[in-house]
C-alpha cells in the first residue's frame, strides 16, 4: 500500500467535522500519526476518542484544543498527559461561527463581521504563530490552510435565489484573507535557513443537505461531478503534506471540479 506520510507527525484542527472526519482517515490510512484537535465539547471529544480506537491509541493523539485561545499549541510543548515533541505538519481545517453567522449581506453586523474574521481568519494565524515557533526550534515544518473558491473568485449570488442560502460576506473577507496569510508565512521564512512551507486548499461547495434548485444551478458551472463529497479533498491534502510537494510553497489548490473556470 502507498503511504506517503509515513512517521509523519500532523497536527488537524476541526478534526471531527465533516472535512476534517474525512482528512483523519485519509492521513492515518497514509500511514500519518495523528494529532487530532477539536472543541471541547462532549460531543467532538467523544467523535477523537472513536478516531483513537479506529486507528490506535498510539497513532491518534486526541486534544481538546480551540484555535482561538493563545494555548492552541500549548500541550504540543510538554503539557498535562501525553506530549508530542516534533510536528512535521499543521492543517488549519477549523470552522467556527457565531449564532448570528451567514446573514445577508444587508443584515451582517460590523460586530458579527469582525468576530468572525478574529475567530476564523485569527484563529489561523495563531494557530501559525504558535506552531511556527517550533517548526523554526525543529528547523522544518509544513502548513496547510483551508481556504475556499471564495476566497479566490465573487460568488455567484444567482444560484442562492429562492432558497435560505448566500454566500456570508465574512466567509469570502476570511477566506481571501487566509490565502495571503499562506503566501505571506511562505514569503516570511526566505533564507532564515529553515525548510518551512506554507500552502493553502480551496475547495468547491461539498454536498450536504442543500436544496435540489440550488444544486442543480450550481452543478451546471461544473465540469463533471459538480458538489464534492469531503474524501474529494484527500488528494490536495495528502499531495501537500507529502515529500512529493517538497518544494511548493505559497501555493493554493483548487479543488472544485472546474467551478471556477
Ligand atoms: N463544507 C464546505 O462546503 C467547505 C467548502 C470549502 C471550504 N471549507 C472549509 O473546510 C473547513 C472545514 O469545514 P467543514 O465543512 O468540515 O466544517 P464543519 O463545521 O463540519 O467542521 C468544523 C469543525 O471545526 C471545529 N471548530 C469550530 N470552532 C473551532 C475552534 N475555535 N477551534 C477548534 N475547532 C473548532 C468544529 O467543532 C467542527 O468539528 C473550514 O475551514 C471550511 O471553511 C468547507
Amino acid at each position: 500500500m502507498n503511504r506517503p506520510l509515513e512517521g509523519k507527525i500532523i497536527v488537524i484542527t476541526g478534526a471531527t467535522g465533516r472535512l476534517g472526519t474525512a482528512f483523519c482517515k485519509a492521513v492515518l490510512e497514509a500511514g500519518a500519526n495523528l494529532v487530532a484537535t477539536d472543541l471541547d465539547k462532549s460531543a467532538t471529544q467523544q467523535k477523537l476518542r472513536e478516531l483513537q480506537d479506529a486507528f490506535g491509541q498510539d497513532r491518534v493523539l486526541p486534544l481538546a484544543a480551540d484555535t482561538t485561545n493563545k494555548g492552541v499549541a500549548g500541550p504540543l510543548r510538554g503539557g498535562g498527559g501525553r506530549s508530542v515533541r516534533r510536528v512535521d505538519a499543521l492543517m488549519n481545517n477549523a470552522y467556527p461561527r457565531n449564532a448570528n453567522y451567514a446573514r445577508r449581506f444587508e443584515d451582517a453586523t460590523y460586530e458579527d463581521l469582525v468576530e468572525h474574521v478574529g475567530l476564523h481568519a485569527g484563529g489561523y494565524y495563531l494557530a501559525c504563530q504558535r506552531f511556527l515557533e517550533l517548526f523554526k526550534r525543529q528547523g522544518h515544518g509544513n502548513i496547510v490552510n483551508m481556504s475556499s473558491i471564495y476566497g479566490v473568485v465573487a460568488p455567484r449570488f444567482g444560484i442562492y435565489a429562492g432558497t435560505a442560502m448566500t454566500m456570508p460576506v465574512e466567509y469570502a473577507v476570511i477566506k481571501a484573507g487566509v490565502l495571503h496569510l499562506t503566501k505571506y508565512i511562505a514569503s516570511y521564512h526566505r533564507g532564515q535557513g529553515v525548510r518551512i512551507r506554507c500552502n493553502a486548499i480551496s475547495p468547491g461547495g461539498i454536498r450536504d443537505a442543500q436544496p435540489q434548485e440550488f444544486l442543480d444551478r450550481y452543478n451546471a458551472s461544473a465540469t463533471s461531478k459538480g458538489m464534492l463529497d469531503p474524501k474529494d479533498i484527500n488528494g490536495a491534502l495528502l499531495f501537500l503534506l507529502s515529500d512529493a510537494s517538497e518544494y511548493v510553497n505559497g501555493q493554493n489548490i483548487v479543488v472544485d471540479d472546474g467551478w471556477t473556470l
